[in-house]
């Protein structure tokens, strides 16, 4: 029936534009590099309105770095990036994720985004915020059943295209959600509360992230509400994260030989981290726009207002990738593997990811941290581990963030960290 639904929009362009002929969004969906290349490279381009929509509902902010201009987004990147950990701090960071979510001594199975996701946030909360987090606060974190939600992002695309992200219709979206998407309404009760405990049981690092804001509040630069932005900014960061190192543990549990392989080959985990973020991108999909295009008033019909990429097929680009649907870190060895528009999982130019440079330095670490000796874990997968996808862990479809659908890991102790056998 939705599929219908969506059957009654347009077919236009390299992929597939969604509008109606009385309504100003256009809606471009795209998985063909060399349109994204052209789009990009074109005229100057910004995130796009339904994105930024998107993303202040997911992030229940309209003020955080994420949905601000390109200007005010801009200085905040520097101030942020300033205060990103030390290069040689990062593998600490992996070990304490690792003995948090596998607790030591503990064996069996265990849902990883549930045990990833609080110890994610409390990791992002002190590392890269830079708080000392108060034991309230901790205790609070650790008892919440994280089960983020968010309605299907086509469903958000039709809405847009109809007009319905107006704010005279917020009412409406809220009982939609209320009664089709409960887990929307239940993930944004869970970032509220979040939001308040963090400001009340948070103290700031000196010279981290979390005292620039302060800093930039109290002189004024930021507003209370962008301040706010920022901290539950956090929480959806904890998200995208989470969902990648799920899928990347899962994808080893998958593959045991990559073990000893990565111990001697160091360049290796970083090509495996990119394999699982090419096959299994947290967000599935983000746009662009041409600046100033509401602002035309020569807009012609057929102009796209808004430019969708989507990542999940321009990662499983035949065309681009050959063989798309393996998994074949290898292939990343060569050195223009991710050039030409063709891999983004953190996306591109000047509004792309920020925390890009942490995820992918906290995430390699924790690769070699598990693959090694030392850590004496051995994964694998459980016995009735739905195996229709070749052995690779499967995405929520169409989510904002795409956690993977079965998360089940099992987990043994192999070797101890004396490097001999546990009984
Ligand atoms: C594997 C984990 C992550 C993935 C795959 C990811 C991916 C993305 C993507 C696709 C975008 C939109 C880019 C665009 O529109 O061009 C984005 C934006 C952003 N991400 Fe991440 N992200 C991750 C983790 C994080 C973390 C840990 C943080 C920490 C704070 C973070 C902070 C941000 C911010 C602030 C923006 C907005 C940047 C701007 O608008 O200028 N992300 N991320």
């Amino acid at each position: 029936m939705f599929r219908s639904l969506l059957d009654r929009f347009q077919w236009k362009g390299t992929d597939h534009v969604y509008s109606l002929p009385w309504i100003r969004n256009r809606l471009e969906y795209s998985a063909d590099p060399q349109r994204v290349k052209e789009f990009l490279q074109g005229a100057k381009v910004t995130r796009s309105q339904l994105t930024r929509d998107m993303l202040s509902r997911f992030h229940l902010s309209h003020h955080s770095i994420v949905v601000s201009d390109d200007e005010h987004a801009h200085q905040l990147r520097s101030v942020f990036l300033a205060c990103l950990p030390s290069p040689e701090s990062y593998s600490g960071i992996a070990k304490d994720l690792v003995k948090q979510v596998f607790k030591p001594g503990g064996s069996g199975e265990l849902h990883l985004s549930r045990q990833l996701i609080p110890a994610v946030y409390l990791s992002l909360l002190s590392n890269l915020l830079g708080a000392n987090v108060l034991r309230a606060l901790e205790e609070h974190i650790r008892t919440i059943d994280f089960q983020p939600g968010s309605r299907p992002m086509h469903l958000d695309g039709v809405m847009y295209a109809i007009g319905m992200q107006f704010p005279g219709l917020g009412l409406m979206r809220n009982v939609i959600d209320w009664a089709f998407f409960k887990k929307d309404h239940y993930t944004r009760k869970i970032a509220i509360k979040l939001e308040q405990m963090v400001f009340e049981f948070a103290t700031p690092k000196p010279a981290s992230w979390y005292a620039h804001l302060i800093d930039m509040k109290q002189s004024g630069k930021i507003s209370k509400a962008q301040f706010r932005g920022e901290l539950t900014s956090m929480l959806v960061s904890s998200y995208a994260l989470s969902a990648a190192m799920s899928s990347m543990l899962l994808c080893l549990a998958a593959r045991p030989e990559y073990v000893t392989r990565i111990r001697s080959d160091q360049e290796l985990a970083k090509h495996f981290v990119n394999e699982v973020l090419r096959l299994f991108p947290p967000f599935r999909q983000f746009g662009y726009e041409e600046k100033g295009i509401w602002e035309k008033s020569d807009r012609s019909k057929d102009t796209v207002t808004d430019f969708m990429v989507s990542v999940f097929g321009l990662h499983r680009n035949e065309q681009v990738w050959p063989d798309a649907d393996v998994f074949r870190p290898e292939r990343f060895e060569v050195a223009d593997a991710v050039k030409g528009c063709k891999f983004m999982p953190f996306g591109l130019g000047k509004r792309s990811c920020t925390g890009r440079v942490y995820s992918l330095r906290v995430m390699v670490e924790m690769l070699n941290y598990v693959c090694s000796e030392e850590c004496g874990l051995q994964l694998s997968l459980p016995a009735d581990f739905v195996k229709d996808y070749v052995g690779l862990p499967l995405g929520t479809n169409g989510r904002l963030v795409s956690f993977p659908v079965d998360d089940r890991i099992v987990v043994r102790r192999g070797v101890s960290e004396g490097g001999s056998p546990h009984a």
